[in-house]
């Protein structure tokens, strides 16, 4: 069943995407070689619990983390640890969640450590251009599979590929309600936006092949061949006919300044 939200409801869904943004700006200070994905862990708790909300991942599913901290190969759900230390070069997808008022935000960006390849900078480049051109199809009367063909369609052009085992989702007052979103797909496919609508658009991309395995941690997902993996995640509300994006990359990009990809 998919919930369609009122505009009251999907102020609340703001407000706790809105404390994602600020998290992950906070975040965005200390990334740096030397860091750990722990130490980031602690900080998203301690800001989002200082801000009046909890955070949405944590305990869910047994999941241990506030963040999900996947690096270079690493696709998604990487669990943060005083074991990995960040490097010059690497990259990090950081994915939070912000429960508050009943309502779930969910929202990711991909941060470069130190100096990056030219090669991933681009990849990571693509990626953030196929979720705003997916956000684009978000409106009344699209489907879900013309999202995933705006991104599916983009990221190929470049000869990256596009993960198929993890999707975005609907979100609500739970984390992942339906509809399923995935990043690939036909135009004129699948379900019928409707205004209302609150989704979670997700696209995992990946420099060499799609196919992903599970570390023997039971989470962290990561590319079967070890190449670097980008991901960026906003929610959007469908209404009034446009998409209405509840999350934001401002004041992560204002922390990041020149070094916003
Ligand atoms: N954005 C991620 C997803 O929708 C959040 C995962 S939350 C976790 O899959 F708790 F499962 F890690
Ligand atoms: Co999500």
């Amino acid at each position: 069943m998919i919930f369609l939200k009122t505009d009251d409801e999907i102020e609340l869904l703001r407000e706790s995407n809105m404390l994602i943004g600020q998290t992950l700006a906070e975040l965005a200070k200390v990334i740096a070689p030397g860091v750990t994905t722990l130490q980031l862990d602690k900080l998203a708790y301690e800001f989002i619990k200082d801000h009046g909300a909890t955070p949405g991942f944590l305990n869910y599913n047994g999941y241990p983390g506030s963040i999900c901290t996947s690096v270079n190969e690493q696709v998604v759900h990487g669990i943060p640890s005083d074991k990995v230390v960040l490097k010059d070069g690497d990259i990090i997808s950081v994915d939070c969640g912000v429960y508050k008022n009943g309502f779930h935000g969910d929202s990711a960006y991909t941060f470069c450590v130190g100096d990056v390849s030219e090669e991933i900078i681009n990849l990571l480049k693509t990626t953030k251009e196929a979720l705003y051109l997916g956000i684009e199809q978000a409106i009344p009367g699209r489907r879900i599979g013309d999202i995933g063909f705006a991104v599916q369609n983009h990221c190929e052009k470049f000869g990256y590929s596009v993960v198929r085992e993890f999707v975005g989702h609907g979100v609500g007052r739970s984390l992942h309600e339906s509809p399923e979103v995935p990043n690939y797909g036909r135009k004129g496919n699948g379900v019928v936006l409707k205004s209302g609508m609150v989704i979670a658009i997700e696209p995992m991309i990946v420099l060499g092949k799609r196919n992903v395995c599970i570390e023997n941690d039971g989470w962290t997902a990561r590319t079967l061949d070890r190449k670097p993996c980008a991901h960026f995640e906003h929610s959007v509300a469908i209404r009034n006919g446009k998409a209405d994006i509840l999350s934001s990359f401002v004041e992560i990009e204002k922390v990041l300044g020149t070094r916003a990809i």
